[in-house]
């Protein structure tokens, strides 16, 4: 945009920028354009600028980018109170944006998906997710705004993961969790992965390589077949084997592995007996539970105590993953079998 300007050598610049600044005669609107030796400021008037320090001129300015909005819910109409109602948090999973809405904004929601679609970088498509269901923990969406389906790639802890929110449990708030028994992996180590959904456990583990191997089950037929996909795309296949099958089915006749994830939060207690005779002597059992918050505190005791059957169990630490609701936790559990 052309505008009136004061053009002074650059050894003044920053004096006069001062200068200008203070009197109100600098335009916010516009970009400060540097030539080779010389500064041009564009002015809101050139009455009162000091003339004396340079040529006032015209320049042809760029205009100044608007600030990109600190949250989605300012590029949405309304009083602050009713942006205050509004969903605060939302999900992102590859290019796929999720946001809860209550009741009382159903209504709003093609407006709320369009407003995060334009905030999210990278966003092509935004759901209201309606939460998981069924055994296989399967997410109803319904699509708010933008185009395409629910498959995506996630990049969680430097490996990207092949992800169909529809058809296969994902859930990207679990990220710490994945990395941090990836962590605790000790070389040599077979890992069984159960109830692994699309594998993020798994991924990290086997690209780590301490792992001698990990071994992935799942009931869900499309949470393996995703698996499998980013097995190939990283060439895992020798480290990271992917089966389909029931949990209780896979642990009757395998051999112990030194370490086992167990992450069936609602439902994993009725398993626990027997995946427990999975986990080798001196190995650690991973086990994850929504519990309602007045028993977290005793929790990880009492779910040793189910634990009969000759060896020892301990409770080595347990911690608080994320509220699972207004009354329930969701729980993390590190069991440790003893060497007897
Ligand atoms: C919470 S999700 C898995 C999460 C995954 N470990 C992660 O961190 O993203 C639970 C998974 O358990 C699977 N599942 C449920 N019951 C099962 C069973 N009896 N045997 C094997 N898999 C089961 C579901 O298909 C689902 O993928």
């Amino acid at each position: 945009m052309r505008a009136r300007a004061l053009v002074v050598p650059r050894s003044n610049g920053e004096a006069v920028r001062r200068r200008l600044r203070e009197a109100g005669l600098l335009r916010s609107d516009l970009e400060i354009l540097a030539e080779d030796d010389r500064i041009a400021f564009p002015l809101v008037t050139a009455e009162g600028a000091p003339g004396e320090m340079g040529e006032i001129s015209e320049r042809e300015f760029r205009e100044v980018a608007p600030a990109a909005p600190e949250d989605y819910r300012d590029l949405l109409p309304g009083t602050a109170m009713e942006k205050e109602r509004l969903p605060r948090s939302f999900d992102v999973v590859g290019d796929i944006v999720l946001v809860r809405l209550p009741e009382d904004l159903v209504e709003r929601g093609p407006e709320i998906g369009e407003a995060l679609l334009r905030f999210v970088p990278g966003a092509r498509i935004v759901g209201a997710d309606h939460g998981v269901h069924g055994r296989e923990r399967r997410r109803r969406i319904e699509r708010l705004a933008g185009s395409g389906g629910w498959r995506t790639r996630h990049r969680e802890n430097h490996v990207e993961l092949e992800v169909d929110l529809e058809r296969a449990y994902f859930s990207p708030r679990l990220a710490r969790e994945h990395a941090r028994v990836a962590a605790e992996v000790r070389p040599g180590e077979t890992v069984y992965d159960l109830c692994c959904g699309v594998g993020p456990f798994s991924v990290l583990i086997g690209a780590d390589g301490r792992a001698r191997r990990v071994v992935a089950v799942d009931a869900n037929p499309d949470a393996i077949g995703l698996l499998r996909a980013t097995v190939e795309r990283y060439g895992l296949g020798g480290r990271i084997e992917a089966l389909e099958m029931d949990v209780v089915q896979f642990v009757a006749d395998r051999p112990p592995a030194e370490r086992v994830v167990l992450n069936l939060p609602h439902e994993g207690i009725k398993y626990l007996p027997s995946v427990a005779r999975a986990v080798a002597r001196s190995g650690r059992l991973h086990f994850y539970e929504v519990v309602p918050r007045a028993e977290r505190e005793q929790r990880a005791e009492a779910v040793v105590g189910t634990l009969v059957g000759g060896a020892a169990w301990s409770v080595v630490e347990w911690h608080l993953v994320h509220p699972y609701s207004p009354s329930s936790d969701l729980l993390a559990m590190t069991l440790a079998r003893g060497p007897e």
